[in-house]
């Protein structure tokens, strides 16, 4: 078996596209302009490289793109003081901060002093609580990606066995809870799981998201399951999932490429929900 390629930049660029059509009407007919504001801290080449991408993708949908790059040494009390200024802006409708933050700082309780309806990464513990508990959130903008990958390859995943595998805030956990909310079986596996490659095999859906290269071979895969791999390693110049491609794409019945796959839908769902965020904002 060949396994279909899940194309997540052409999917990406369908979802800009709906979201430049938002912007446009609520441009035209409202006056508003949805603004995403990132701050980023430090010289971190990969996150540098990400809010490059962000702010580029922000205005080539007609938003807005507020970015604030400040020293890595930047203070706690700066840092929150920006972020009070950010929350009472009313052109800022959605709040992003670029992780990791610096060691001496407290990602918790920087993110918990942005406001919630600015949250557009869903992290602050108001939308983590909603999301579990399935009151309307802002949902953590990786996993919503790959929950609409999802659905477009199996529409109703009711009743489907998925394996997570890892355990992160950011997205092993909300990918769990948003399978879950569709009905699916979710199992969550991590570092400590006994006989991973027997629990992933059991999976009509496998999530990776581990940050280990290749780490998942063909042969964990259950002939025809659908692999979705969020890992973006830098492997001698190059990028590479979690999942060892050719050999899970052998026995896959759909599999993400990276790159190409679940990166570019990131990005997408993030403007996608400053949209909301914005929408929200005025009633
Ligand atoms: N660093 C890596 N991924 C993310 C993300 O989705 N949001 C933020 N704020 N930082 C990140």
């Amino acid at each position: 078996m060949t396994a279909d390629v899940i194309d997540g930049k052409a999917f990406a660029a369908g979802i800009r596209e709906k979201v430049a059509g938002h912007v446009a009407r609520l441009s035209e007919e409202h006056g508003i302009v949805p603004g995403l504001a990132v701050v980023l801290l430090g010289e971190d080449p990969a996150s540098q490289v990400y809010v490059r991408s962000k702010g580029k993708m922000t205005r080539e949908v007609g938003m807005k793109s507020i970015e604030h790059r400040l020293d890595a040494g930047t203070s706690e009390e700066e840092l929150l003081s920006l972020i009070a200024e950010l929350n009472a802006d009313r052109e800022v409708h959605g709040i992003l901060v670029q992780l990791p933050l610096p060691g001496h700082l407290n990602s918790e309780a920087v993110i918990d002093a942005i406001d919630p309806a600015k949250d557009v990464d869903g992290f602050h513990i108001s939308n983590v609580g909603k999301l579990a508990t399935g009151q309307a959130a802002m949902v953590p903008c990786t996993p919503l990606g790959c929950l609409m990958m999802l659905r477009e390859q199996l529409g109703d995943l009711s009743g489907l066995d998925a394996v997570v595998i890892g355990r992160s805030n950011i997205v092993g956990k909300p990918m769990a809870q948003l399978l879950l909310r569709d009905s699916c079986t979710v199992t969550v596996a991590h570092s400590r799981t006994k006989d991973l490659p027997e629990v992933a095999k059991r999976a009509d859906i496998v999530v990776a998201a581990v940050g280990r290269p290749k780490m998942v071979t063909g042969d964990w895969i259950k002939p025809g399951a659908t692999v979705i791999d969020v890992g973006i390693n830098r492997v001698d110049g190059g990028l590479v999932g979690d999942c060892d491609y050719d050999s899970c794409a052998a026995v896959a019945g759909a599999i993400t490429p990276v790159p190409g796959g679940v990166g570019p839908m990131t990005i997408a769902c993030l403007l996608a929900n400053t949209v909301t965020a914005c929408c929200r904002a005025h009633g």
